[in-house]
């Protein structure tokens, strides 16, 4: 069922209210940095978004689209990124149209379409085991719901976002329903709602009800510009419950600004991720904005399968310790084994 234009937001705080007693806390629910901001009575632009608290309709897409002010740098070749760049502004075009908006694309292929290739390429970018391949994607805190642009193109995959501030959910809510894949919103129906494999297209749930995210289901849970912006209580939970949700050996893909920009904690997400069952796999040696905007860091969930096939049998170990033991002797134990061979 499909909620209109101007009822998104009366549905969001109804399920909001509905959930509040039992799921919602309120750290869970916190965009720490622009509390912060807020604080700071720093603002951005009339053309920019303003109060994630409120949404005041369509045009918000306009002004969060807005707010990619400058072009970006770019490092990979053309002919990777111009067809994404190129598919992402039809599509974004398509939305546009329909909801009667006016979007000036000028800079589209510098801007929102570079960041929306990037985040496609990065994490196919080398190949991997057919078990690693990538189907189904979290979105943790999609902003306007971009990723969904080129990730839920294919037809047979699951596209999830997960967002909990009122004007970046009605927001994702409004784009998904553009996109012209099926759509399944928990706001639309609450009640019963559950992540189903057969069904695919694109799922959309309000962080609060992360208890709904099936076990090893994932292939992939991207975090860009986000990790950084949030409260360190919030961080150690969405961590584990990606572990969880993650198939063995599936990917985090994490993009920001790492170490430089860290408005909202100082929390030490490398370590914790590495205390926590990831390994890291992939992270460029890359002048940060001179190349790109924002590294963007492979993280893998530990497979115990491909950790217990490189660690030495007991077999192994103990030829290891009779080298070891020989090369202590300079090498007269192999004599000796060699002579008594030899002998009997
Ligand atoms: C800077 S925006 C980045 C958006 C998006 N990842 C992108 O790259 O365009 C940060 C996002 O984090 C989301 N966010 C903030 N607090 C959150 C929370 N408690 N749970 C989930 N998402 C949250 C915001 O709503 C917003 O969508």
């Amino acid at each position: 069922m499909a909620i209109t234009e101007k009822d998104i937001q009366d549905r969001f705080f109804e399920t909001y209210n509905r959930d509040k007693s039992r799921y919602v806390k309120k750290w869970l629910v916190s965009w720490d940095y622009q509390v912060k901001r807020r604080k700071r009575k720093v603002n951005y632009g009339t053309e920019q978004p303003a109060d994630f608290e409120k949404y005041n309709g369509a045009e918000d897409l306009v002004k969060w689209m807005n707010w990619f002010p400058k072009n970006y740098t770019n490092y990979l070749p053309l002919n990777l990124v111009s067809p994404l760049v190129e598919a992402s502004r039809e599509m974004d075009k398509k939305i546009i149209t329909a909801l009667n908006l006016q979007f000036d694309f000028t800079n589209y292929e510098n801007r929102i379409g570079l960041n929306n290739a990037h985040d496609y390429i990065f994490p196919e970018l080398y190949p991997v085991p057919e078990r690693n391949k990538i189907r189904n994607i979290l979105d943790f805190g999609a902003g306007f719901g971009r990723q969904a642009n080129l990730w839920a193109r294919n037809s047979t995959n699951i596209y999830l976002a997960l967002d909990a501030i009122p004007k970046s959910y009605c927001l994702q809510h409004l784009y998904f329903s553009n996109i012209g894949r099926p759509f399944y919103d928990y706001i639309n129906s609450p009640e019963g709602f559950s992540i189903n494999s057969e069904k695919s297209g694109i799922y959309h749930l309000p962080t609060w009800r992360y208890d709904l995210l099936p076990d090893n289901f994932f292939d992939m849970v991207m975090a860009v510009q986000v990790l950084r912006e949030l409260n360190s209580k919030l961080l150690r939970k969405m961590i584990n419950q990606f572990h969880r949700i993650l198939k063995p050996g599936a990917i985090l893909y994490i993009r920001d600004h790492g170490d430089k920009w860290k408005p909202a904690g100082k929390m030490n997400i490398d370590n914790f991720l590495i205390s926590h069952g990831f390994v890291l796999e992939f992270k460029p040696h890359i002048i940060l904005d001179a190349d790109l905007h924002g590294i963007p860091r492979i993280w893998r969930k530990t497979d115990e399968r491909v950790v217990n096939s490189q660690k030495p049998d007991f077999k192994a170990k103990l030829r290891s310790l009779a080298e070891d033991a020989d090369a202590f002797s300079g090498g007269i134990l192999r004599k000796v084994i060699g002579q008594k061979r030899s002998n009997g």
